[in-house]
């Protein structure tokens, strides 16, 4: 039993029995239990002609991480999905064809879409059955660096994510390349399966270990964060672009360009913390929307945020290493502007060390903002759990047993969520941004919320629908760390 495990059991406020007892309740396969009820969608609202049309096929693959292959599933067998790209305003027609074996469903993350586009099965849709085909035509009114991925099961923690990138048509440049990196933690098809490691964690085994992390260079156990406790899973191998870190993908400009780094975090456990060796980055949006730019040597990404970076390259050969936090494992890729030995697969730039920063702590640009209002409605929502027995939910409750927050449209709703457990978990909002009113009004559609703290997080109920609302790590949000907002 090393440290962190037995720390995790120093809980407070956890659901304890009356949680763990509800976790019957949900399916062993697919989005839980609310997936079997079928769902009435919203009404698709007239949306004009698309221009960005794709078709998704959703399929059981093999890939190449670098040297070591991988049975899993994929979006048009690459991986990442390849990137889909629109400006904003855009109506994008994507038809997704479901050849898996199981079910599946596509959900747009972050974007301020309608709601029968949403693509979460039991609250917007009916899942997509195995052979069967489905159509998400919608607008992306906001720019910014977005990603999709199933919103059914653990089927993000196989191969099924990819990038999407709504471009500004107002926006200056001033960049002379733009790179798209998405970051992953991977066990399918080398380790144990998500479903395995899911129904793990439903028989309350506690911490799981997927067998030996390659990536390790001798270190042992579960390292610490200074954020507390950030993940539960220690996997074989990170990825930057489906990268093993022995084959990493390079990225090449010329010394003295600016680069524009789009970084995702699309791993299923894994909080990342992200340094380019002999660099400063000057953070320039989340989630999508401007944030007054800040420099800073290394940054935290939970699962499900984003960041845009600007950094002006050196000359030479330099490791961007996304470093999986309380893990000790790491994700590689390397930007090579000039001769020179590339790095090891083990390198530690020393920014990693330079006090990262919290996406949290940015202040908005003031194009940003949402107009100033009070709150109409403050809601309290309590995020509790614990690994032992293995169990998370919200207000004390899992997601099929909650009861969904309900307002009204043109509200201002405020959400002050307290984390009652000794783990950070990554809450996200589907439909609407959020603004931070302790930050200025910094908006963000996913927002780490640390052991033991409570974040107000505004919203203007402008959009109509059932909004999924969860913690982004996918083994607690299956577990029942879910519920909606509806109106
Ligand atoms: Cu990216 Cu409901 O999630
Ligand atoms: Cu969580």
């Amino acid at each position: 039993m090393n440290s962190s495990f037995t720390r995790r059991q120093l809980i407070v406020g956890g659901m304890g029995l009356a949680g763990a007892g509800l976790l019957a309740a949900c399916s062993s396969t697919g989005g839980g239990a609310a997936t079997r009820a079928p769902v009435s969608a919203a009404p698709t609202p007239s949306l004009g002609k698309p221009s960005v049309e794709a078709t998704l096929r959703v399929g059981v693959d093999q890939v190449d991480l670098g040297g070591v292959t991988a049975s899993t599933w994929l979006y048009d067998g690459v991986l990442p999905g390849k990137e889909l790209r629109a400006k904003s305003g855009d109506v994008l027609a994507i038809r997704v064809e479901n050849a898996l074996p199981v079910d599946t469903s596509v959900h747009w993350h972050g974007i301020r879409l309608h709601n029968a586009a949403d693509g979460v099965p039991g609250l917007t849709q009916d899942p997509i059955a195995a052979g069967d085909s489905f159509s998400y035509t919608f607008r992306a009114p906001d720019p910014g660096t977005y990603f999709f991925h199933p919103h059914s099961g653990v089927q993000i923690d196989r191969g099924l994510y990819a990038p999407l990138i709504i471009e500004d048509p107002a926006e200056p440049g001033g960049y002379d390349a733009e790179w798209v990196l998405v970051l992953d933690d991977w066990t399918d098809g080398v380790g144990k399966s998500p479903d395995d490691i899911l129904a793990e964690f439903k028989a309350q085994n506690g911490t799981v270990s997927t067998g030996m992390n390659h990536d390790m260079g001798g270190m042992g156990g579960m390292g610490s964060s200074p954020l507390g406790d950030v993940g539960d899973i220690r996997y074989p191998y990170y990825l930057i672009n489906g990268r093993i870190p022995k084959s990493p993908r390079t990225l090449t400009a010329k010394p003295g360009q600016k680069a524009r780094i789009r970084i995702i975090n699309a791993a299923a456990d894994t909080l990342f913390r992200v340094a380019l060796g002999g660099h400063v980055m000057t953070v320039t949006h989340t989630d999508g929307f401007p944030v007054q730019q800040a420099e800073t040597r290394a940054l935290y990404l939970a699962q499900g945020e984003r960041v845009d970076v600007l950094v002006t390259l050196g000359d030479g050969v330099f490791p961007l290493v996304a470093s999986a936090e309380g893990k000790g494992g790491q994700g590689l890729a390397l930007v090579r502007t000039g001769s020179g030995a590339a790095p090891s697969a083990t390198v530690r730039p020393a920014e990693l060390d330079a006090d990262p920063l919290l996406l949290t702590a940015l202040m908005p640009a003031d194009a940003a903002r949402l107009p100033d209002q009070q709150p109409d409605q403050v809601e309290q929502v309590t995020l509790n759990g614990q690994m032992q027995p293995y169990a998370w939910g919200m207000n004390g409750t899992v997601f099929g047993a909650d009861t969904p927050i309900r307002t009204t449209n043109g509200a201002r709703v405020r959400l002050q969520m307290t984390n009652m457990t000794m783990m950070a978990h990554p809450m996200h909002i589907h439909g609407h941004t959020w603004s931070l009113p302790q930050n200025g009004g910094l908006r963000k559609d996913t927002v780490l919320v640390l052991p033991m703290q409570t974040v107000t997080a505004d919203l203007q109920a402008d959009n109509p629908g059932k909004w999924a609302y969860h913690c982004h790590n996918i083994y607690h949000a299956e577990i029942g760390m879910m519920t909606s907002l509806q109106y």
